[in-house]
């Protein structure tokens, strides 16, 4: 599954706000290189499972919430590979009816409910205990070895600045490792607060090139309002891509928000990754009914 080829189509966007301040902006749909272990996920897998695989364990564990994309990549994964999957999932049990478990479980994936108590020490428990010749990937995917897969993500298709949504800093870490000495990344936090993450990200990177924007959170993690809503579906109407309400959204909305009050370098190229996400709309469209706002995808 993991193959060496994932070359992904780099298309170009658009607009009068792109004209008006000479910004090329390219977005490398990510989101395309796998139907259910998609975008930043494939690469923070790839040498994870490589390396669970080779050291012959049978058994992933992981965790997330209960509308996690990394939750349904990895059980998507493991079930191609002939792994099996648990799931540590912050939350009630209940949540094991919404379209994400649902999904996750159809691979094959068991889950174990926990509280949000115990979840914050899941990191200095030893699974093993539980899952025998279990191997744990952590939170989020994030580790040396996701660091190191999505250091192969991005194409160089001649850009000065590398934009990624922000959830736990692997993804932009890699980027951050594979930029040229005249390139720089802006990683835009889904998390309100998300300043603490840049202390995570200097533990992988050595270079400077980079900067964190923490002004397009929303209200904080899975947080949404409708003018975020109504943006994605006015870009899913004038760029024909789809974006997911959690990570690229927000994302999106601060590059044109930046370019709007020039905080971006005019005639400059970004490259934007749009690192996939989209299995969590489903779930996201049962709060947004819930709301009576208009969906549009
Ligand atoms: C679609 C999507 N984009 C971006 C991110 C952020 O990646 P990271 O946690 O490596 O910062 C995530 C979460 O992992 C994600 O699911």
């Amino acid at each position: 599954m993991f193959s060496e080829d994932k070359k992904q189509i780099v298309v170009e966007l658009y607009s009068p706000l792109l004209l008006s301040k000479g910004v090329k902006l390219l977005v490398q749909r990510e989101y395309t290189n796998d139907v259910d272990c998609m975008g930043n996920k494939w690469w923070k897998l790839k040498y994870n499972l490589k390396k669970a695989i080779a050291l012959k364990h049978d058994t992933i564990v992981t965790f997330g919430g209960a509308f996690s994309n990394h939750i349904v990549a990895t059980a998507s994964a493991c079930h191609r590979l002939g792994l099996n999957s648990i799931g540590i999932i912050r939350g009630e049990e209940f949540s094991k009816q919404n379209p994400t478990l649902r999904k996750a479980a159809s691979f094959g994936m068991n889950f174990k409910f926990i509280d949000r108590n115990q979840y914050r020490l899941k990191d200095s428990i030893d699974w093993s205990q539980d899952y025998e010749n279990c191997y744990v990937v952590p939170e989020g995917g994030t580790n040396d070895l996701a660091v190191k897969g999505c250091a192969e993500m991005i194409q160089d298709v001649g850009f000065d600045i590398a934009c990624v949504p922000v959830g736990t800093g692997g993804t932009l870490s890699g980027i951050i490792n594979s930029l040229k000495s005249h390139q720089t990344a802006i990683g835009f936090s889904s998390l309100k607060g998300g300043e603490f993450l840049t202390e995570t990200i200097n533990e992988y990177v050595n270079s400077k090139n980079w900067s964190m924007n923490t002004d397009y959170h929303f209200g904080g993690y899975a947080k949404i309002s409708e003018e975020l809503i109504t943006f994605m579906n006015d870009f899913k109407e004038e760029h024909s891509i789809l974006l997911d309400p959690v990570y690229t959204a927000k994302m999106f909305y601060g590059i044109f928000d930046m370019l709007k009050k020039d905080l971006i370098m005019p005639n400059s190229t970004i490259l934007a990754i749009h690192t996939g996400g989209t299995q969590g709309i489903e779930g996201m469209n049962e709060r947004i009914k819930s709301k009576g706002w208009k969906i549009d995808f």
